[in-house]
């Protein structure tokens, strides 16, 4: 039996961030993620919906939670998913990205899920190639389907986005989760607040909607939910911080700060969490985290994309 799906169609080639959707395609997609929900729970976990079609995940930066999800989703909708991680590719002996591109290309897959440190990578695909590009994160800029499932995580707990105050703390610099989450969040309704070190916190924020707080605590008062970013280390071109120890004395979410949060507050985090630095290991495994779910949905998110760009959702 094929699970019920949503009959509205999403009129466009590819998914490269939230900037470009408009709160109608944010709901479809949102909506449509709910209705395959419950295929991850069956004993046979399979709808034949992408039968014939060919998903390839291209990844040049390292991922567990959104290569594994869009693995997951392709093969729950019966679609053939194939990975392909750059340090064991022919990228290692000079490939460009674009002839990467074009010979995949040349295999005939239908969509070409992209991570890469550049800015910008998947849209260049997105230009060159025919096939549908799903941006899973591009450097600093946008990891639009972790905003997607962030979204779908918040309105099941809460039943709306529109009105929430929501706190994102940390790296904001170097976050391409941020970006996505204010460009959603702010489109849906919430109240974006930031808080971090001045030297992640980029100038101008304001700019998108959000209010930037100047301690962590004015953006955790009366919070509905809160985002813990992880520090990335890796996209520091110098050091931005004297230890790690003084910055979780300062920015790390812990059991005393998030006591100034609603008592129903939602904790988050896209993962992977370094525990101990942006939030404490309690608070991380509390009631209030919802760090696990946020995962769970990332399939049904990616399912709905898929299915959206490749199965009859297409316009
Ligand atoms: N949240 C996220 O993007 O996790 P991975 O880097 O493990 O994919």
């Amino acid at each position: 039996m094929e699970t019920e799906k949503n009959t509205r169609k999403l009129d466009r080639k590819d998914i490269l961030g939230i900037k470009e959707l408009s709160v109608e395609e944010i709901n479809l997609i949102l909506e449509t993620a709910d209705s395959f929900l419950e295929v991850s729970t069956r004993e046979i976990k399979k709808v034949p919906t992408l039968r014939g079609k060919t998903v390839i995940n291209l990844f040049y930066e390292a991922s567990t939670r959104t290569r594994t999800s869009f693995e997951i989703a392709g093969k729950r909708l019966s679609a053939d998913t194939v990975n392909i991680t750059a340090s064991t590719s022919s990228v290692v002996k000079g490939e460009t990205l674009i002839d990467t591109a074009r010979n995949l290309e040349s295999m005939n897959p239908d969509i070409i899920v992209i991570r890469h440190s550049a800015a910008g990578a998947p849209h260049i695909l997105a230009r060159v190639l025919k096939q549908s590009i799903i941006n899973a994160g591009d450097g600093a800029h946008e990891h639009p389907t972790q905003a997607l499932l962030d979204m779908m995580t918040i309105k099941s707990k809460k039943g709306a986005i529109a009105g929430l105050k929501v706190a994102i703390t940390g790296d904001i610099a170097h976050s391409r989760v941020a970006r996505s989450n204010i460009h959603g969040l702010t489109k849906m309704g919430a109240r974006v607040f930031l808080a971090g070190p001045a030297t992640m916190m980029p100038y101008g924020m304001e700019k998108m909607g959000v209010t930037v707080a100047g301690r962590i605590e004015e953006a955790i008062e009366d919070a509905d939910v809160v985002m813990a970013l992880r520090i990335q280390t890796e996209r520091e071109k110098q050091c931005i911080f004297p230890s790690l120890r003084e910055y979780a004395a300062h920015f790390s979410l812990n059991k005393r700060n998030i006591g100034l949060a609603r008592k129903d507050v939602m904790i988050m985090h896209p993962g992977p969490v370094n525990r101990g630095v942006e939030i404490s290991p309690d608070l991380a495994d509390s009631a209030s985290s919802v760090i696990l779910e946020q995962v769970t949905n990332g399939v049904a998110v990616r399912m709905a994309l898929l299915y959206l760009l490749a199965g009859s959702g297409n316009a």
